[in-house]
């Protein structure tokens, strides 16, 4: 996981440096550093911890210079410290990484026999000293990368400096994300848009296998065989302005405020109000290939995971097409059967998440046709799809993602109403209603915002301590059961379980006793009667009952402790309501718990690792 930057201009670099890595530091933040060419070596800073030490430890020791790297961590190989920190160096030579290099081992081996001193337990090192040894071989820096690099598996994005050559970086790209952006007189890398955006919206995605030179003037792309490439730059929309807090005191909850913003840019343009349809190119399939699919297979972990549950009802209840859901990394732990008349769908934020990533490539691979979902352009998942359906949230930097989700529910809601147009299966007029209720979407969304915030932070301040917190949803309550609770867990690491609801009397219920809150989801729907027959089984086992109901819902508010009203909405639509007070709960709890909010402990942004 973690993030590398670099920069090569006119400028002083550290200062673009640091601020390249606090826009990404959600991918990594167990510690920092950086390398920048001095008058006559290159100078390293590194710091244990957040990159406010590193800033300390610049602030006693500056660091000057035109042309520099930087790194942050989240820990592969070897525990946080300051010798495990990036850069590393050998000799003249300093690298930064961010992957796995899968054989390490013997690398190690073959370097200590060759009498290198290895200070640092991590893999990086290693790399600084493959290069080192082919400079001392008389190559320049390119082809040592290029040459060390032949004898390196695994995962990776490098940028590296050899005090021989102060006007250049190389950088190579296998599996880790790495884009190159391009300025005026000046020129930078990063592993993730929004650390350019303040300096450049012209960027240049590198493909696996491929490396790049780095100068102030010049960008020269190549693969790491050496064939030259031809790339022609993106101009990316994402203004600086939507990777900053914009006066929120965290930005997962300026994400969560920003979702009616998210939907809209999401559904801007495809929503066919006109027909009641979704124009639907961006999926990449024909109506003749959309009527041939036999069964869909939808990809995801996590958050994305739970995204693809809403949308596995919405396509088996529009489109009529069998469909299920797999944990990515699960899939690909057997070998799964997967038929040419089948369509995957890879749902990503990042779309660099690596068990979801291998997972659609293993499908791919046994003849399926992969649509993703995405909202980073040009990200891995992207350029192996057949088509990309992308949503258009903005750069999401809390860990904690909320924005991206309620925009691949969208996505995937489009996509079922498009498929069930096709297949003859969705009314005109069924999707001629779906249609303007998401247009009228992002306004409800907001109304939801404003009208339950503070209720929702009262209920996150009554019940901070509860130990344990269950939520219960049945149909499309229950994946955001699940996101609530995946929600509370990972920010405020308070223990939590999201459950179906009609599963809780199977073995979960002796859970509950009166100091275990339980979030109930029954909107006014399709379940609502046995919805509310699981709330009172809870509530006659003493639990504290806190529903989250469509107003007005008289027997909801009768038996819950607490109520949080939603207003009432086509069945398909409840979803993008529900989850926002579970969101905002989550929050809540986490920010009077002191917790680091955007930041959680053990966990990084992209996970980019088995
Ligand atoms: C969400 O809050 C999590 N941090 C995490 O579960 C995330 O959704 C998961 O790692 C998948 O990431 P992706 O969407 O970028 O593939």
């Amino acid at each position: 996981m973690c993030g590398i930057v670099g920069y090569v201009g006119s400028a002083s670099s550290a200062p673009i440096l640091i601020d390249g890595l606090r826009r990404l530091e959600y991918r990594g933040y167990d510690s920092a550093g950086l390398a920048v060419h001095g008058s006559r070596a290159i100078e390293v800073r590194r710091a244990v911890g957040k990159l406010r030490n590193l800033e300390a430890a610049l602030a006693e020791r500056p660091l000057d210079g035109h042309v520099g790297i930087g790194h942050t961590r989240w820990a592969t190989h070897g525990r946080p410290s300051e010798v495990n920190a990036h850069p590393h160096v050998a000799g003249p030579i300093a690298v930064v990484h961010n992957g796995i290099i899968e054989n390490h081992l013997e690398l190690r081996r073959r370097l200590v026999a060759a009498g290198c001193t290895i200070a640092s337990d991590t893999d990086t090192e290693l790399v600084a000293h493959l290069v080192h040894l082919e400079v001392e071989r008389g190559k320049d820096l390119e082809s040592a990368v290029r040459a060390a690099l032949g004898e390196v598996r695994g995962a990776y994005a490098i940028a590296v400096l050899s005090s021989r050559e102060p006007d250049r970086i190389v950088v190579a790209k296998a599996s880790s994300p790495l884009v190159v952006g391009l300025g005026d007189g000046e020129n930078f890398c990063a592993s993730d848009i929004p650390a350019l955006l303040p300096y450049t919206k012209r960027m240049l995605f590198l493909e696996d296998g491929e490396m790049a030179v780095i100068e102030a003037g010049a960008v020269q792309v190549t693969t790491i065989a050496g064939k030259p490439v031809e790339r022609a730059p993106r101009v990316i929309d994402w203004s600086p302005v939507m990777a900053e807090k914009a006066g929120y005191k965290h930005f997962m909850l300026k994400e969560i405020f920003e979702q009616p913003r998210a939907l809209e840019d999401t559904l801007r343009g495809r929503l066919d109000r006109e027909n009641g349809d979704i124009h639907g190119h961006e999926i990449g399939l024909s109506d003749a290939d959309a009527r041939a699919i036999d069964r869909v297979v939808l990809l995801a972990c996590g958050t994305s995971h739970h995204a693809a549950l809403a949308g596995r009802y919405f396509i088996e209840a529009l489109a009529k097409v069998s469909t299920s859901v797999e944990i990515a990394s699960e899939f690909r732990g057997r070998d799964a059967v997967i038929r040419p008349g089948d369509l995957v769908i890879a749902v990503s934020q990042s779309g660099e998440t690596l068990d979801t990533l291998i997972a659609a490539k293993e499908a791919k691979a046994k003849g399926a046709k992969v649509l993703s979902i995405v909202n980073v352009i040009d990200s891995a998942i992207p350029r192996m799809s057949d088509a990309t359906f992308y949503t258009h949230a903005g750069p999401e930097i809390g860990v904690a993602s909320t924005k991206c989700f309620s925009t691949q529910v969208a996505n995937l809601l489009m996509f079922s109403i498009w498929l069930g147009r096709r297949r003859d299966t969705l009314s005109p007029a069924r999707a001629a209603e779906l249609v303007e209720g998401l247009a009228r979407l992002p306004q409800t969304m907001k109304d939801v915002l404003s009208g339950t915030r503070q209720l929702v932070a009262n209920l996150a301040r009554r019940y901070v301590d509860a130990r344990d917190v269950l939520f219960l949803g049945r149909g499309l309550s229950f994946p955001i059961a699940l996101e609530g609770a995946l929600k509370l867990k990972e920010i405020s690491y308070v223990h939590a379980e999201g459950y179906a609801a009609g599963e809780m009397k199977h073995g979960p219920i002796a859970l509950i006793d009166n100091r275990v809150p339980v979030f109930v989801l029954l909107p006014k729907d399709s379940h609502h009667e046995r919805s509310l027959s699981n709330l009172q089984e809870a509530k006659a086992r003493e639990a504290i009952v806190i529903g989250i109901a469509t107003e007005g819902d008289e027997q909801a508010r009768t038996v819950s402790d607490d109520l949080v009203e939603v207003p009432d909405i086509a069945e398909e639509l409840t979803p993008f309501l529900t989850v926002l007070p579970l969101q905002l709960y989550a929050y809540y709890v986490a920010d009077f718990k002191g917790t680091d909010v955007d930041q959680p402990r053990n966990l990084a942004k992209t996970v980019t690792v088995e």
